[in-house]
């Protein structure tokens, strides 16, 4: 176990290496040491390509039971190809769990910046080698390491071939990857759902991205990627936790490479070893944490848009809805409603009798309101930016003074969501402004703009930035002597440079923190104390809390909506493929696009195809941007018809969805998927984004483009029912076109083996749906059996005392639920549709909730007879 190759010139290829590891290189087990000593910076490095680094040599390598530590010494004088070459690292690999390794490349004397623990805890654990599926294996000189999966050999990550580069702003490392590799994930993006493989590059670097362009880096940042191995049949993932900016550039110019180049930060990476992909999603879960479950009123239907200049034209919005008999269960108000945009006033035409009014009017009908607040506070003379300036809250210069940008209101303060006084000072302002007596009672809350968005262009020419020096932050959590606006290496920003229309990155945060390192956690740590204020003003309920900018582990606190898109035939069918990314990989489940589109005019068709689309979107929300075209649902017949038969479905099948969404609350497993995931073996399944599994088994394959009524749909190879007629797919493991489909329609596909719970009727509100009863769709697999899920709870205490957690299945003529049945409800099961081979029976029956039962489909009435 202890012989290291030392190896300066290995002969042998990437893909050689891929399959089969050397004998020679030893499996290196971890220990856990104290770390000690100084890491120094190179002086003057002598500046080369990266190519030409020598990298580091390991020593003191120390092998355990349960991982591995060694020193990493820079070899030579270093690199010094966009900095200073640290000279001192130190290298821990630790087995935490059976499928999870962590590994991590810092310096000795950690100094260098890390992703704070009260941002992303870090799990922890330990678990012997014998035990895990992921074996790890070190090269001393050059430095290098390898994780294998055990069960193959097979190397799913190697650093081999090309030395790491780990400079105080400037960090790289790239491993090597099977040719035409599958990989998945490394948003926020909207580009293919399957990333490309040449000449790619992906950049965190968090921006108010309008229009969400392709190949650009937008609002958030998931520096994760799940991979697929076509010859194992495996998958795994691999997070960098870094929150610097970065370029994770994939390329096949000399050899498949996947390449970090991050600003900053250390190597600090978590391997899953799956091996299925819902494996790796869930073993993701323990990283980000479990994603916060929603009310069950959150998945209604929602109305917003830029641009209701008065309560009044809210509140009409609200009775068109009821008068075209379309469901609205949450009506919203953009910025519009503040006073000049400042966050925390009311204009004057929002008066805070008639808002509350109309709240309770909302309220008396089942209904909710939500509004939206910015980060940054008018840097003006009133309460919201007194009460900050007296908490001490604001980003200051270092010469003292508050920090100006300009965004909505004009110039404007951002709050620190590190200081420690910021949390109380969000409550406050939470508590006086959204009391529920005395001021506007929302019912959840929008967060956007929290990059930061500025809109002054760097140098920003808010009068006293132009004077100021650049500066260096004297920060204890990142090194000192770097250049924190204008490093060497550039990252593929969008914009030109790193602090262009955001908060300038040479701020430092209470604490020691730099903006240049912590830029990509402004809005997770926006949506955490905003999360907590919430809680505050609504104890005991689950807060609701959309934002607009995440990072690493932002479910575990919010929801996302996917941004400015466009009201264009493009975006609409794209919108599939951001939001998997988000719900599937990343554990943000609480997701949707602007139904419609948001920016330019959306038309009829799109507007009813995107409303039915929406419906299957876990956040489904109409949202339309100032001066475009109006697009409420009821200002089209067809789209009101869409919306109708669209929201009837979703309601009907809310609880269903629901108990999907509480599994991936408890277990990572994501509530919708690409069908890769269900199908991994089936390589046509690997780059479809336009259709998706919605809960655990109806998959929805939109019609994706204008003017069209058919689609080209896959069904993997198994057994799918047509959710409408109940007819079996008589061809699966290839394509099949659907036609006739309406603007009201949708093919959705039940799969074989599956037992969809869903309300017999839908209803205006999901306060009245959660009082209709249930019916049980039940698609026979070729045994003919199935079984499906059933969750319920009251639907919004944090804290819930008594829930149902119920498995239904059919076997033979045996229809059972089992579970749990602790809570309390009235509502029965009223009807059971048989579908199999021999088409459709329907059956009748009337049996409660309230604990386990077993009946004879023979026993029960046929439907109709
Ligand atoms: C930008 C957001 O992305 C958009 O949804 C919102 O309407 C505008 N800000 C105005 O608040």
């Amino acid at each position: 176990w202890l012989g290291l190759v030392n190896n300066g010139s290995s002969t042998s290829t990437t893909s050689d290496f891929l399959h089969a590891m050397p004998a020679s290189l030893t499996l290196l087990q971890s220990c856990f040491l104290l770390w000690s000593g100084v890491s120094r910076l190179t002086s003057s490095a002598p500046t080369r390509s990266v190519d030409d680094c020598a990298g580091y040599k390991a020593s003191n390598v120390t092998v355990l039971e349960n991982g591995l530590t060694a020193d990493l010494k820079l070899v030579g004088d270093g690199c010094g190809v966009y900095g200073k070459d640290l000279v001192d690292l130190k290298f821990l690999a630790e087995f935490q769990t059976d499928s999870r390794l962590h590994l991590i490349i810092y310096d000795k004397d950690e100094e260098v910046y890390q992703v704070p623990d009260f941002v992303v805890p870090r799990p922890g654990g330990s678990v012997n080698k014998q035990d895990s599926q992921l074996e790890v294996y070190i090269e001393e000189e050059p430095f290098s390491f390898t994780v294998t999966r055990k069960s193959d050999k097979q190397a799913i990550f190697t650093t081999k071939g090309s030395n790491i580069i780990f400079e105080d702003q400037y960090v790289r490392l790239r491993t090597s990857l099977p040719e035409n590799p599958s990989l998945y994930g490394l948003g926020e993006h909207t580009d293919p759902l399957r990333l490309k493989t040449s000449n790619y590059t992906r950049t965190f670097w968090a921006r108010d991205a309008p229009a969400v362009p392709l190949d650009s880096n937008l609002y958030g940042n998931h520096p994760v990627y799940y991979e697929h191995r076509a010859g194992s049949g495996d998958s795994h993932g691999v997070l960098l936790l870094n929150s610097n900016g970065m370029d994770i550039k994939i390329n096949n110019d000399n050899g498949q490479y996947l390449e970090y180049n991050t600003l900053g930060g250390v190597l600090d990476f978590y391997f899953l070893a799956g091996p299925s992909p819902f494996d790796v999603a869930r073993e993701y879960s323990e990283i980000t944490g479990k994603a916060a479950m929603m009310p069950y009123w959150g998945f209604g239907f929602h109305q917003c848009r830029f641009g209701y200049k008065s309560v009044d034209e809210v509140a009409a919005v609200v009775a068109n809805y009821s008068a075209a008999n379309i469901p609205l269960e949450t009506m919203w108000t953009d910025i519009d409603y503040m006073d000049n945009y400042k966050v925390f006033t009311l204009g004057a035409n929002f008066p805070l009798a008639k808002v509350r009014d109309f709240i309770s009017n909302l309220h008396r009908n089942n209904q909710h309101y939500i509004v939206m607040v910015d980060p940054a506070v008018a840097y003006q003379n009133y309460d919201a930016f007194n009460n900050g300036v007296n908490s001490d809250v604001f980003l200051k210069l270092n010469n003292g003074s508050i920090y100006k940008g300009e965004v909505w209101p004009g110039v404007t303060a951002f709050p620190d969501w590190f200081h420690n006084n910021t949390q109380s000072y969000w409550n406050n302002q939470f508590e006086t402004f959204f009391n529920a007596d005395s001021g506007v009672d929302i019912d959840a809350l929008w967060i956007d703009m929290n990059e930061p968005s500025n809109f002054c262009e760097w140098p920003c020419n808010v009068t006293e930035l132009q004077v100021l020096p650049r500066h260096e932050v004297g920060s204890k959590k990142g090194l000192p002597g770097r250049n924190l606006t204008d490093p060497k290496y550039h990252i593929k920003n969008e914009l030109e440079f790193l602090s262009s229309r955001t908060a300038r990155t040479d701020l430092a945060h209470q604490g020691g923190w730099a903006e240049y390192d912590t830029h990509n956690l402004y809005g997770t740590m926006m949506s955490r104390v905003s999360q907590q204020a919430m809680l505050k003003r609504r104890p005991g309920k689950r807060p609701m809390v959309i934002t607009r900018s995440t990072f690493v582990g932002a479910g575990n606190y919010v929801g996302h909506w996917l941004g400015d898109n466009v009201s264009g035939w493009d975006q609409y069918i794209i919108s599939v493929r951001h939001l998997l990314q988000f719900v599937s990989f990343f554990q943000v489940p609480m997701v949707g696009a602007d139904v419609c589109g948001f920016l330019d005019n959306t038309t009829e068709e799109l507007c009813a195809r995107w409303t039915v689309l929406g419906a299957f979107y876990p956040f489904y929300r109409n949202h339309n941007v100032d001066n475009a075209r109006s697009q409420e649902a009821y200002r089209w017949e067809s789209v009101a018809a869409a919306a109708r038969k669209a929201i009837d479905l979703r309601y009907r099948l809310l609880d269903y969805i629901y108990t999907a969404m509480y599994r991936q609350t408890k277990d990572g497993t994501p509530m919708l998927a690409p069908v890769w995931m269900h199908y991994p073996g089936d390589a046509a399944t690997l780059a479809i984004e336009t259709q998706f599994f919605y809960g655990p088994s109806l998959l929805i394959s939109p019609v994706t483009q204008q003017s069209a009524t058919s689609v080209t749909l896959y069904l993997p190879n198994d057994i799918f029912y047509d959710f409408f007629t109940f007819k079996k797919a008589n061809v699966t493991g290839s394509s099949t076109t659907y036609s006739n489909i309406s603007t009201s329609d949708v093919p959705v596909h039940i799969k074989g083996g599956s037992i969809i719970p869903a309300r017999v009727n839908s209803a205006n509100t999901t306060t009245a749906l959660r009082k209709e009863d249930f019916e049980l769709f039940v698609a026979l697999d070729a045994d003919a059996k199935a079984k499906g899920s059933l969750y319920l709870d009251d639907g919004e205490s944090t804290v819930q005392t008594s829930i149902s957690e119920i498995e239904f299945s059919l076997e033979g003529s045996k229809i059972k639920a089992d579970g749990s049945f602790g809570f309390k409800t009235d509502v029965s099961v009223k009807k059971v549709t048989v579908i199999g081979n021999d088409g459709v029976t329907k059956y009748e029956m009337d049996k409660k909730l309230d604990g386990a039962w077993e009946l004879d489909l023979g026993s029960l009435r046929r439907d109709g007879l």
